[in-house]
């Protein structure tokens, strides 16, 4: 049986929780938050027999095997550098950390720990996703000219919405591009199987005086340094040029990600208000949509197409096959083998950290900045 505790039982946290309870040999043994009273009723709720609101007392519990990073940006080095000296497998959310600095340690030294490592980049999860990354990889787009997309939300709109988010002391120097572009950017790079290497940036804090909501009923004014808005031009190590938009404050745009594809022969697109299907341009014939499906998808891709063809998977099924993955890997770890199945590792969550710093970078001197170590 394989041991977790999951640190920040937030909104990702409990999305974490409720999806381990669908993975076979493993059990949730601890819960680490900042109040006990909710961490004991959710312990209850779901038979959990550890609570701490100090991470550090788990350092060294031999009973722990892996920590589940669910804490707001500014907690993602410390706790990740701390569990990783302390030999545990992390599976950390995004953004790795706040730089690449802190990135790039966290690489080396999980490397040195030899422990398994993943990222929540889990968007790239969904069936349609995995057939799309599988046919651009077989070439059946022909030499991939274009990407394009964007992932719009409207949750922070008016100036009395908060999130620490907009707090450049705990989400870091970039709030849109580091918790929705990183998403957008990684998801595009795997479709693609490309890395970005150069990027052109236009960023906007289109409010930059937000009110904060006191426990009174009233608000406190306070200033926004970090960006709500993006647009950045692209190049790929492919050859390929591309362009994505990311806004927190787009209205009636709840979690809308898209991401277009366009090659030499034909197109794709996918786009997360319908998950599950996969758009197919052609030129020369009627465009076709493909629906996830474990009878009409690649025999590489269908093992993440859970359900009997036109019952669509959700998001909780996305967390729950990168999940998969990452269980496997390290069931195969602890036997000494490697997965042959690729995860978005730290090396990854380090790499999306160098192209949120191009992208500031290149926002700030208004020219085009490569994404190099
Ligand atoms: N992969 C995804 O799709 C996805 C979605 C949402 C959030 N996230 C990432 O997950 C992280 C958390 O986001 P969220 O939306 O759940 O935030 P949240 O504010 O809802 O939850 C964070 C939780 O961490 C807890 N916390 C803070 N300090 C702590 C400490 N010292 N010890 C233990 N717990 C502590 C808070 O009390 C809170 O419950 C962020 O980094 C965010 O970028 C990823």
């Amino acid at each position: 049986m394989t041991r977790i505790a999951i640190i920040g039982l937030g909104y990702i946290g409990k999305v974490h929780l409720e999806t381990l309870l669908r993975i076979p040999g493993v059990q949730v043994v601890a819960l680490v938050g900042r109040r006990m009273g909710p961490l004991e009723v959710l312990a209850a709720k779901y038979g959990i027999p550890k609570v701490t609101t100090n991470y550090r007392t788990l350092l060294e519990d031999p009973s722990i095997d892996v920590i589940h990073n669910c804490t707001p940006n500014d907690l993602h080095f410390e706790v990740n550098r701390a569990f990783i000296q302390a030999g545990k497998h992390i599976f950390s959310e995004k953004p790795l950390a706040r730089t690449s600095q802190e990135t790039r340690t966290l690489v080396e030294l999980a490397k040195g720990k030899n422990v398994l490592t993943a990222i929540n980049f889990c968007y790239r999860y969904y069936p349609a996703v995995q057939e799309a990354a599988l046919r651009i990889r077989n070439k059946e787009l022909g030499e991939v000219y274009t990407v394009m997309g964007s992932y719009l939300q409207d949750w922070l709109l008016y100036d009395t919405d908060y999130d620490w988010r907009l707090e450049q002391s705990i989400a870091g120097n970039s709030n849109v591009i580091a918790d929705i572009g990183s998403h957008w950017f990684n998801l595009a790079q795997f479709m693609v199987g490309s890395q970005i290497t150069e990027v052109m940036a236009d960023l906007k804090t289109t409010l930059p005086i937000r009110k904060k909501p006191e426990g009174d009923g009233g608000f406190t004014e306070y200033p926004v340094t970090v960006e709500d808005y993006g647009s950045v031009l692209l190049h790929f190590a492919n050859g390929a040029c591309g362009v994505f938009t990311v806004s927190q404050l787009a209205a009636g745009k709840k979690c809308a990600i898209d991401v277009h594809v366009y090659g030499s022969q034909s197109a794709l697109r996918w786009n997360h208000e319908r998950s599950a299907e996969l758009w197919i341009g052609h030129r020369d014939r009627a465009n076709e949509v493909l629906m996830e499906s474990p009878q009409l998808q690649h025999r590489e891709s269908k093992r993440y197409a859970l359900l009997p063809t036109g019952h669509p998977m959700g998001y909780h099924d996305a967390v729950f096959n990168l999940f998969t993955d990452f269980y496997n890997a390290l069931a195969l770890k602890k036997q000494g083998k490697e997965s042959s199945v690729a995860l978005p590792d730290f090396s990854e969550g380090h790499r999306e950290l160098m192209i949120t710093e191009a992208i500031l970078q290149s926002h700030r001197e208004k020219r085009w900045v490569q994404v190099t170590e």
